[in-house]
């Protein structure tokens, strides 16, 4: 007995308490990790000193275009004074602002400009282009389209990120220069002059970001720089140009397949920068297949912590056996996403449809570096890599036409439906055409074959 009501005093006197106060504190660790967790969802988000369109820019008819400038040789000034050397130069040295001052004032646009950075493309990081992307919806919240500049060496990778990544429809279109700003012949004052005139046209609305230099307008996804000097150094190998700017006009003679699902969901790509930090961007390297390339490279990425690499290998995309068996290894032991490319500037890689290897389509391996980067920001299931390069990544054109949409006739009057004829219709043979007027016509699914209209023989 007397245990017994130890046993019970211990029980309500020490216990009890003992056990209420450990329910408090485990509560308070849940809600103290709750906060934490909070804490780290909230995913700081940077902020832009986009300026405001101007009252005069307000009250004008023309288009808000807006330039956010990041450098390159466009902004790039000549050495020692020497204003016939292309090659020799300071890149990243003049302040959009006064570019735009010196061009003539546009003739289809108002022009507003906006600082971002001011160095060479290859300088910049990859977090930087995740604040990029985020700078030109900024703008684009505010303004009708956007002209973005940068040097032409990653200009092509710069503009598939914006492409993969930018929000709005509104257009985006990246432009650069060969020569610098400021020696003979330079073609970056036309080149900024015609890149506002295609964004202020609004015509690449919905076409994702695009690329014009030299008067030629490509797809970000499609172009390439394709000669260290040149001044025509961008090219699409496999598709060619989406469309040209002279002087009357910008003429757009193919959309890319992305346009197609213009206003639907689809449309938007499955990267929204604001769902993540940028400190989630990870590494990914693009390894090079040549002679009896070893393996080296692959074990090298996977040891300074790659997630991703891209192969870019040879004709179909084959790699060494030495390649294959570091490829092997990164796969089965770290668990490594692979994208195939080919280095041969075309072709297609076909996709295999399982493993951690993923077939890059058409994308060249810088392009598929890109979107193997931003996949495994977003996501570490294979599948779903796998899904986001079969569909964003390929943009297979398929028209479809729903059930709902009719083929138009010339009917102005809304459609009556015609007399339900009480006998079966005599239709043979053909009667002749009385003067009476034809029966109504009503609109016919555009995937049905349309009847030709057969006069109903008067009774
Ligand atoms: C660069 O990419 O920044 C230098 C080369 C160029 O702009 O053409």
């Amino acid at each position: 007995m007397f245990t017994l009501n130890v046993r019970g005093m211990l029980t309500r006197k020490v216990l009890i308490p003992v056990l209420a106060l450990s329910l408090v504190a485990a509560s308070v660790g849940v809600l103290a990790k709750r906060s934490m967790v909070g804490a780290a969802e909230a995913i700081p988000l940077p902020t832009f000193d986009i300026p405001a369109v101007s009252e005069a820019h307000k009250a004008s008819a023309l288009p808000n275009v807006i330039v956010v400038a990041t450098g390159g040789t466009l902004a790039g000034a000549a050495r020692n004074g020497d204003k016939t050397n292309f090659q020799s130069y300071s890149a990243g040295t003049y302040k959009m602002e006064d570019m735009v001052a010196q061009l003539p004032i546009h003739k289809t646009a108002d022009v507003s400009t906006y600082q971002f950075g001011n160095k060479g493309s290859g300088g910049y990081t990859m977090k930087e282009l995740y604040d990029l992307s985020l700078a030109v919806d900024a703008a684009l919240e505010l303004y009708d389209g956007a002209v973005v500049t940068t040097g032409t060496d990653t200009m092509e990778e710069i503009a598939y990120f914006l492409d993969l990544t930018v929000r709005s429809e509104k257009p985006v279109v990246v432009t650069g220069a060969m020569r610098p700003w400021d020696v003979i012949g330079t073609d970056g004052p036309a080149n900024l002059y015609q890149a506002i005139k295609v964004a202020g046209s609004n015509k690449t609305k919905w076409f994702g970001t695009v690329l014009m230099l030299n008067d030629v307008i490509y797809a970000a996804r499609e172009v390439t720089k394709s000669n260290s000097h040149r001044m025509d150094t961008f090219d699409a190998p496999m598709f060619g140009a989406l469309g040209y700017v002279d002087d009357p006009a910008v003429r757009i003679y193919r959309a890319p397949a992305r346009a197609a699902k213009a206003g639907k969901t689809e449309w938007a790509s499955p990267f929204d920068l604001k769902k993540i930090s940028k400190d989630s961007l990870p590494i990914v390297e693009i390894a090079y297949n040549y002679q009896e390339a070893g393996g080296g490279a692959i074990r090298g990425f996977v040891e300074d912590g790659a997630k991703g690499i891209v192969t870019a290998g040879t004709g179909a995309g084959g790699i060494s056996s030495k390649m294959s068996a570091a490829r092997t290894a990164a796969i089965r032991d770290k668990g490594v996403v692979f994208v195939s490319t080919t280095r041969t500037g075309s072709g297609t890689i076909y996709d295999g449809g399982s493993g951690n290897t993923i077939g890059g389509d058409n994308l060249n391996a810088q392009h598929a570096r890109v979107l193997l980067l931003l996949s495994l920001a977003f996501t570490n299931d294979v599948p779903t890599i796998r899904n986001w390069f079969t569909t964003f990544g390929t943009q297979d054109v398929e028209i479809s036409v729903d059930a709902n949409t009719f083929l138009s006739t010339s009917i102005e009057e809304p459609a009556v439906e015609a007399p339900v004829a009480e006998e079966p219709v005599v239709t043979e043979p053909t009667p002749e055409v009385s003067e009476e007027p034809a029966a109504t016509e009503t609109a016919a699914p555009i995937e049905s074959e349309i009847p030709a209209l057969e006069p109903v023989a008067s009774p």
